[in-house]
């Protein structure tokens, strides 16, 4: 089994790195002389060239899902965050068949300690597929944690690729990172689509291709939209109710979220009664849709190469594009993450590496 590594991989690099939780302001250093990880067997090191920020990251940051992460073996300081895959091959660790060094890569990894804000990170080879020649660093670098999480939420719905043509689907929240890459995706799998979003992001969901979109500011979608073969949650979950009522009675019909109790149950009440807590509502609330034989799922993100080669290939058609409200340097990591959390951003925050 060969590992191979481009000759011009130095031993040191930059990488945003938290060595306590708090403020994106208080906690996050530039190291430049972090250490470039090496890549073990099945993975690859990529030269980063960009990377974005996603909710999740600024949770992680203040604290949010340590147990959780400490259970999997993965808390523990210094940490760099970031999922967010998209750079350059420069060595690939033994076993890795099919990634070449030089090859330019893009996907989203797990949760780790070596996350993605950073110049070097490693990632299983299998979540990293070709950047499409259409996409630039940048915009790939916005795509696929927020895709494949939101992919993960309409598959827990129920929704499948092969039978989206024609589909209902309403998607709350189509202007957030997660919302402008689903909405194009389910258009070009042939799916009508209704989302909402705030008067700030209507145009741009209008311009993306959705075939109705609501102002959540001034007006109830559950009022207006009935009849949906799917409702996806991908922002508020205090709305669940309303996106339950739009939807049709099943077979076929579901709801799935991205925004839901697991981790602060988790957090909050500890590993067993959280836990415990979590599982017996999400129970409750699929009985209660499996009574009107409709799908009920809560999602996590999940590696998907299935989902990331279609996505690959919608972009590399020009069907789908990334869609990036603002790119900020790997050095103001902290006002990019102050920016996200926020919560109004639309469509992606970039961190460009260089
Ligand atoms: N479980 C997981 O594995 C997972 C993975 C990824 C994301 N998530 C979660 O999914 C959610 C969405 O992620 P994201 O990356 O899309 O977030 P984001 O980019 O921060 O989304 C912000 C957008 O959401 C819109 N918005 C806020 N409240 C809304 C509402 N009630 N109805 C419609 N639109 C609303 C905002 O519009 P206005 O500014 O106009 O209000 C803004 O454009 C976050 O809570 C994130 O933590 C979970």
């Amino acid at each position: 089994m060969h590992s191979s590594t481009a000759p011009t991989t130095p031993s040191h690099m930059r990488a945003a790195e938290i060595g306590r939780f708090g403020t994106a302001q208080d906690v996050f250093e530039v190291a430049e002389n972090a250490p470039v990880p090496a890549p073990g067997h099945g993975e690859v090191l990529v030269r980063q060239r960009a990377t974005s920020v996603n909710p999740i990251d600024c949770r992680r940051r203040g604290g949010y899902g340590h147990k959780l992460m400490k259970l999997r073996g993965i808390a523990g300081f210094p940490l760099t965050l970031g999922n967010d895959v998209s750079g350059d091959v420069v060595a690939v660790g033994p076993g890795v068949t099919g990634v070449r060094v030089g090859e330019a890569v893009f996907g989203a990894k797990e949760p780790s300690r070596q996350g993605t804000y950073a110049e070097y990170c490693v990632v299983k080879a299998d979540q990293v597929i070709r950047k499409p020649d259409a996409l630039s660093y940048a915009e790939a670098a916005a795509l696929p944690y927020a895709f494949l999480s939101a992919w993960a939420a309409l598959r827990a719905a129920g929704f499948r690729p092969e039978t989206a043509a024609g589909k209902r689907v309403f998607l709350q929240g189509g202007s957030g990172g997660t919302g402008v890459v689903t909405l194009q995706v389910c258009k070009a799998l042939g799916a009508h689509v209704a989302t909402t979003a705030g008067p700030a992001g209507v145009d741009l969901c209008r311009e993306l291709g959705a075939d109705e979109v609501i102002n959540y500011r001034t007006q109830d979608f559950s009022r207006q939209l009935n009849d949906f073969d799917f409702a996806i949650c991908l922002a508020d979950q205090a709305e669940e109710a309303k996106m339950l009522s739009i939807l049709r009675g099943g077979p076929g019909a579901g709801y799935g979220t991205l925004v839901h109790p697991l981790m602060p149950l988790v957090d909050q009440k500890g590993l067993f009664r959280g836990g415990v807590q979590a599982a017996a509502t999400l129970m409750s609330r699929r009985l209660a849709q499996a009574r009107r034989r409709r799908g009920y799922g809560w999602a996590l993100f999940k590696p998907d190469r299935a989902a990331l080669e279609m996505l690959a290939r919608l972009t590399g058609e020009g069907r789908v594009k990334a869609v990036i409200d603002q790119t900020y340097p790997l050095s103001d990591i902290a006002d990019a993450q102050d920016y996200v959390e926020r919560g109004r951003a639309k469509g992606k925050v970039v961190v460009a590496i260089g």
